[in-house]
């Protein structure tokens, strides 16, 4: 028995050496009606064994919170503050003695990057950030070298897996877009000479919701039906092969040693036939296998430098991409583990949920049952509910795609009053709607209790009172279709 015991206790040992040298990461966002109140994150952060946590801004709740605690943090920078970083080095110093200095010294958190935008060459933005985003970067640097912490916070540009591409299709035709070279070979450089790294999101579930012909167990780590030959190398997943074609860009480009941080990569749980726990699970554990030990890509050996997308679901962010834009989080909104997911970071078999969440009472709004639903209010009012609360989880393929008419409706008004925080005003519609302390879920679908909403530091409503909701628009359009 006693070499069993000393046998798990190197083995626990040998892993938790593995994770020091790389660590695993999660992304942490912002944009939900009901945040939970950073504390809780932090300690979720803490108990589920994360070393490393980046962030879309540099909110002050979450930067104290993270005082005192290891976890590597990096900030970021919004790409609407791009255009005033890249004009005044001033301003990027305001930015760097307001958002970093202050939390080193005051709490200090361990801030170790700051990502200058978020995805600014995304061709969905036109080129918007094209000439703003390399003179923000090096403001950036030049403040964080005056306020004498160049060597311990680096910079970085998180960017999307198309700034570059193959001319072969293969790996090793990698190189920058043609349209964007010379724009990223600056911001490489700078990187390059300055200790920074390159950041890239990489998303296989995009490229299955995008491409009907995508081979799907190309997307997972488990497959071997769809090889791609590379001279000597077979790549069985795109991650491998993704990433490897960005390090064949860095390399034909003079900058085969800059460090590669894979900034983001995930898989939704809902809003779309191919988002649901089954692949999420399968694609969110193949990959910490597939990284453990630190085996890295064929281009690449080596452990990998990796955030998770993400942390918590986030039931306000714009669904222009799509309705699983909402549902990409290893925990749902009030911070349960939606499956088994096993990081290796903790003894623990699985993710350890958030300790000490409020909820609301248990009680749900739902369609009356002497409603009638041929009246004319009945659409617009769902459209309405849908356009201010969730509707996502409606749709073919996903949780609640099973749902008759009805509960297509009571969805739609439950959403609406949870995140209204259960005022009676919010369970009306026109009288057709009731509450119930009855629970209407059934099966996977489920209608939701709301979580308390949470007052900052500030004594500010966070939340939707302050939340600007995305376009409406494509959820009208597809009520006027349902109903
Ligand atoms: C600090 O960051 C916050 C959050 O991103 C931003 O709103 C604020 O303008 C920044 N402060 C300065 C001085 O730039
Ligand atoms: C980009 O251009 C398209 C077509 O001209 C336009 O519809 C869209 O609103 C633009 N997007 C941004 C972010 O400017
Ligand atoms: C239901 O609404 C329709 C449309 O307004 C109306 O024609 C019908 O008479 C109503 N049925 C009942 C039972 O009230
Ligand atoms: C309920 O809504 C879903 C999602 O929009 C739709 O696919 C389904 O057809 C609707 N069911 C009924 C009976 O209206």
């Amino acid at each position: 028995m006693g070499w069993l015991v000393s046998l798990g206790l190197a083995w626990v040992l040998s892993l938790s050496v593995v994770c020091s040298v790389s660590g695993i990461g999660a992304n942490w966002g912002t944009q939900d009606t009901h945040p939970l109140p950073p504390a809780t994150v932090v300690r979720m952060l803490r108990d589920n064994g994360f070393q490393k946590v980046k962030l879309f801004d540099a909110d002050y709740g979450a930067l104290r919170s993270l005082g005192r605690t290891n976890i590597e943090v990096m900030v970021g920078i919004p790409n609407d503050m791009l255009a005033s970083l890249a004009s005044s080095v001033k301003a990027a110093e305001r930015w760097v003695s307001k958002n970093v200095s202050t939390h080193i010294s005051s709490f200090n958190t361990n801030i170790r990057y700051v990502a200058v935008g978020n995805e600014p060459f995304l061709q969905t933005y036109n080129g918007s950030f094209l000439t703003t985003t390399y003179p923000a970067l090096r403001n950036v640097q030049s403040a964080l070298i005056k306020a004498g912490l160049s060597s311990q916070v680096k910079v970085t540009v998180p960017l999307n897996a198309d700034v570059y591409e193959s001319s072969s299709s293969l790996p090793s035709g990698g190189d920058f877009r043609a349209d964007i070279r010379n724009y990223m070979i600056q911001i490489v450089k700078f990187l390059s000479d300055n200790g920074g790294s390159f950041t890239v999101n990489i998303y296989p579930f995009i490229s299955l919701y995008t491409d009907a012909n995508f081979p799907v167990d190309y997307a997972f780590f488990d497959g071997n039906t769809s090889p791609l030959v590379d001279g000597s190398t077979t790549y069985y997943n795109m991650f491998d092969a993704n990433y490897d074609t960005l390090v064949w860009a860095l390399q034909k480009n003079g900058f085969g040693n800059l460090p590669v941080i894979v900034g983001e990569i995930g898989w939704p749980t809902d809003g779309d036939r191919n988002a649901n726990l089954v692949y999420a699970q399968r694609f969110n554990q193949g990959f910490i296998s597939h990284i453990s030990g630190g085996k890295g890509t064929p281009m690449r050996p080596g452990p990998i430098d990796v955030y998770l997308f993400s942390l918590i679901d986030e039931d306000a962010k714009s669904i222009e991409p799509g309705n699983f834009e909402r549902h990409w989080g290893i925990f749902s909104y009030d911070g349960r583990p939606k499956y088994l997911f096993n990081l290796g970071t903790t003894n623990s078999n699985g993710l350890i949920p958030a300790q000490g969440v409020h909820y609301l009472e248990q009680k749900w709004c739902v369609l009356k049952m002497s409603a009638n639903l041929t009246a004319d209010i009945v659409a617009p009012s769902v459209s309405y509910a849908c356009s201010r609360a969730d509707c996502t989880g409606l749709g073919y393929g996903t949780s609640c795609g099973n749902l008759d008419t009805e509960g297509n409706i009571s969805y739609a008004f439950n959403s609406y009053y949870q995140i209204h925080n259960q005022l009676d005003d919010a369970c009306k519609f026109s009288g057709l709607a009731t509450v119930t302390t009855t629970n209407p879920s059934v099966g996977s679908c489920k209608f939701i209790i709301m979580i308390e909403p949470y007052y900052g530091s500030a004594g500010r409503l966070r939340g939707y009172l302050g939340n600007v909701f995305g376009s409406s628009l494509s959820l009208i359009v597809l009520f006027l279709i349902i109903l």
